[in-house]
This record gives C-alpha cells, sequence and structure tokens, in this order.
C-alpha cells in the first residue's frame, strides 16, 4: 500500500485532468475550503481534509453513471493511499458506495457536501451576491423551501449533522466560515 499522502498539488491537476465544468471545480474547491475548515476546528490534518474535500466527485463529469466507481477506480491506479479512497467513497454513502462514514473526515464530508450547494444558492439570490455577510438564519429559511436548490438534499445534510453529533445551525455556520475563505475563487463576494 502506497502511504504517501497525495499533495494538493497533484490532487488538483488529477481533478483538472477529469474535470472541465466550472460549476464541478467550484464545487470541489468549496468542499475542499469547508473539509480544511473543519479539520482546524477537529484539531485534524487540513491537507489530508482538504485533498480529500477536493477530489470527492472525480469522476462527476465524466461518468455520472458510475459516480464513486470509477473516482475508486481512478485512484486505485493512481495509487492513492487506501483511507483517501475510502474517504471519498464515504461521501456517496447510502446513493452511489456502501462505505459507511465512520471517521470524523467522512462524516464531516458526507454532511458538507451537498450543504456547500445550498449555501452557494442562498448566496446567489442576494441582492448583494456575497457570502460575508450571509446569516444561517437566511440558509436556515431556504431550507424550508423544498424547490429551492432542490437537489441539495436536506435529508443527507441532517443524517451527516447526526452522524457528527452536531446541531444544524453549527454545520450551517462552519461551512459558511470555510467557504468564507475561498469566496472570491467561489464567486461569492460580490
Ligand atoms: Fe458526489
Ligand atoms: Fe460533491
Amino acid at each position: 500500500m502506497n502511504t504517501n499522502q497525495p499533495s494538493r498539488e497533484e490532487a488538483f491537476s488529477l481533478l483538472k485532468r477529469y474535470n472541465q465544468s466550472e460549476s464541478l471545480i467550484k464545487h470541489a474547491l468549496a468542499v475542499e475550503a469547508v473539509m480544511r475548515h473543519f479539520a482546524g476546528l477537529y484539531g485534524e490534518d487540513a491537507e489530508k481534509w482538504g485533498t480529500i474535500g477536493l477530489i470527492h466527485d472525480l469522476d462527476y463529469e465524466k461518468y455520472p453513471d458510475q459516480h464513486c466507481t470509477m473516482t475508486k477506480k481512478i485512484l486505485e491506479d493512481e495509487k492513492w493511499p487506501e483511507d483517501h479512497i475510502r474517504a471519498v467513497l464515504s461521501h456517496g454513502w447510502g446513493m452511489c458506495s456502501d462505505v459507511e462514514p465512520v471517521h470524523d473526515m467522512e462524516k464531516v464530508l458526507f454532511t458538507i457536501d451537498e450543504l456547500t450547494g445550498l449555501v452557494t444558492a442562498s448566496v446567489l439570490v442576494r441582492p448583494s451576491c456575497s457570502i460575508m455577510d450571509l446569516e444561517v438564519s437566511s440558509v436556515k429559511k431556504k431550507w424550508k423551501m423544498k424547490a429551492f436548490a432542490a437537489g441539495a438534499n436536506r435529508e443527507v445534510i441532517e443524517k451527516g449533522a447526526a452522524m457528527m453529533g452536531r446541531d444544524l445551525d453549527f454545520v450551517i455556520r462552519e461551512t459558511i466560515n470555510g467557504m468564507k475563505k475561498v469566496a472570491a475563487e467561489l464567486g461569492l463576494m460580490g
């Protein structure tokens, strides 16, 4: 087994090799930033958590019907460490993989993946188009509107927050805080 941890640079160039879509790259950057942020809160390895966040949807543009399965194959071919592959697969637990999130890193990834989409959509309908002063309450208002950002599965986020043992307010607040750090790259500065 290769125990070398892939660098951020390696992960990003692999991501770019398989993805051209600007929105998918932005999603990857958002999830990376939030993973890094939570790693800081948990006192864990921000580089590792961030890299896993960055690469989690690697196969989605080219192989949407084989989501997770193809990422597993690609990362194995690239000789990525097993714990990285496991964590990436766990984001699709019950959807495109049967790998249950067990570690904190996996639980956080599972929880915040869909949430970054809801936060992004919540920012884009604001007159300011900025995340910098986005309140948790404004995301929660949108949360209740089922047709709003319908692709962001609220049940998955709730299930994830329960696994993390955290309330939704905390998870939403810290997801916003993580995304703020890359607001310019995400086009969420207004
Ligand atoms: Fe995914
Ligand atoms: Fe994702």
